[in-house]
């Protein structure tokens, strides 16, 4: 993977005397928290987008973060426009190069992991870019009249790094050279060339720099993250928390039976809104719960019929994005069921990988038990499922 750093701009919102990627946030520059957190993540190469002029600040920029990796490095004279600067950034890609994320140096704090997800999400048709729901209600308006409202829950805030295969985006930067056209993105020029992007979840830390009210945001934020934790302060924002989740689906629904993320052929179907998968159902309970983020009721209820039918790994990846949003990442979760079938021993490794990559890699396990012949999953009419998990909060 290589990522091109743009920092060629001005900075002109931000007023600062210097241009916005050598403004310093705390006694580190905008550009150089950008480069912390790409060299915490695991790049091929890295190359810096820099104002003419100032290659050489952006050189010891770059290499202070880089340590001992200086041979990924390289710095490039940035251009008049952000679409410009990209695309002098991807002359100097090397040439075994075939995963190209492009990333803001004003996205100074964008956490590393939020690096390593795009970069593993990328295919070799289609783009992907961080994004962030949309929390404000939303209104199309011309002059002082609103003109209409806009259904919210089909808009995402677009962040970065955004990563593309490599050849399709130097495909889409040629056609955009040779039209003229500009982008306000990356992901719009690789889309305006036919291409897919996809999206997958932000976080709030990698906000972009813009005025200097971010400025002073992203100020606090260091300085919270690095005040000392009194001993007596119990509510430490790193102390992780736990939540619980149960489901019961009975036996009754048509078509095969999904559990645990896995379609079982030939055994007897639960019933329920979506595909009755206890197991996924109960995890999405105790990721919710232990994030305080409200239920599965709230999340993907009757109210969200796109959820209808929808398979435990649909559930799971969202939840997953619910508790991104938040700020909150997943340890580890623990589930078990009751029931007389399934026979799952043989297939617990498939479902726990499953699990795990729908909940971005977190460690799921799956234990399975019978009742004895006691009760409604000893009598064969459902299966019931318990799970714990454990979040943690970004620091
Ligand atoms: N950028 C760039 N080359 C340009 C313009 C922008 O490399 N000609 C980079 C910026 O350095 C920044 C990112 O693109 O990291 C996003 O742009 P923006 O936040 O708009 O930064 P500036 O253009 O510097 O700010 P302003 O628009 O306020 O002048
Ligand atoms: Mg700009």
């Amino acid at each position: 993977m290589a990522i091109i750093v743009v920092a060629a701009g001005s900075g002109t919102r931000l007023g600062g005397a210097a241009p916005k990627a050598f403004v310093g946030i705390d006694e580190r520059s905008v550009l150089r928290h950008a480069l912390d957190g790409v060299f915490a993540a695991a790049p091929a190469q890295v190359i810096v987008v820099a104002p003419a002029g100032r290659e050489g600040d952006a050189e010891t920029e770059l290499f202070d973060a880089a340590g001992d990796r200086r041979d990924l490095c390289r710095v490039v004279v940035g251009g008049e426009t952000r679409q410009q600067s990209v695309a002098a950034g991807l002359g100097a890609l090397w040439g075994d190069i075939t995963t190209v994320l492009v990333h803001d140096a004003a996205r100074a704090l964008t956490p590393p992991s939020q690096i390593d997800a795009v970069t593993g999400a990328v295919t070799a048709d289609a783009g992907v870019i961080p994004a962030l729901s949309v929390i404000d209600t939303i209104k199309r308006v011309h002059e002082s009249e609103v003109v209409a409202g806009v259904d919210r829950s089909e808009l995402v805030a677009a962040q970065t790094p955004q990563g593309f295969p490599r050849a399709p985006l130097e495909a889409a930067y040629a056609a955009a050279l040779s039209s003229g056209a500009e982008y306000t993105d990356d992901a719009a020029l690789f889309a305006a060339a036919g291409y897919d992007v996809r999206h997958i979840a932000g976080s709030a830390r990698a906000f972009k720099i813009t005025t200097p009210a971010d400025l002073e945001r992203a100020r606090l934020m260091l300085t919270d993250a690095a005040a000392p934790q009194h001993p007596l302060v119990t509510s430490s924002p790193v102390i992780p928390r736990v939540g619980i989740g149960t489901d019961v689906h009975a036996f009754g629904g048509d078509g095969t039976l999904w559990l645990a993320g896995l379609a079982w052929p030939g055994e007897p179907a639960l019933s329920g809104h979506s595909d009755g998968d206890v197991v996924a159902h109960a995890i999405v309970d105790a990721l919710l719960g232990a994030a305080g983020l409200g239920d599965i009721g709230e999340h993907f209820g009757t109210a969200h019929p796109e959820y209808a039918g929808a398979h435990g790994d649909v559930f799971l990846a969202r939840t997953r994005e619910i508790l991104s949003e938040a700020e909150f990442a997943i340890g580890n979760v623990s589930v078990q069921f009751q029931g007389n079938r399934p026979r799952f021993s043989a297939r617990r490794a498939e479902a726990e990988s499953t699990l795990s990559a729908a909940l971005g890699g977190a460690s799921v396990n799956i234990s399975a038990t019978t009742t004895d012949g006691l009760g409604f999953t000893g009598r064969g009419e459902g299966i019931a499922a318990t799970a714990i998990a454990l979040v943690h909060p970004h620091p």
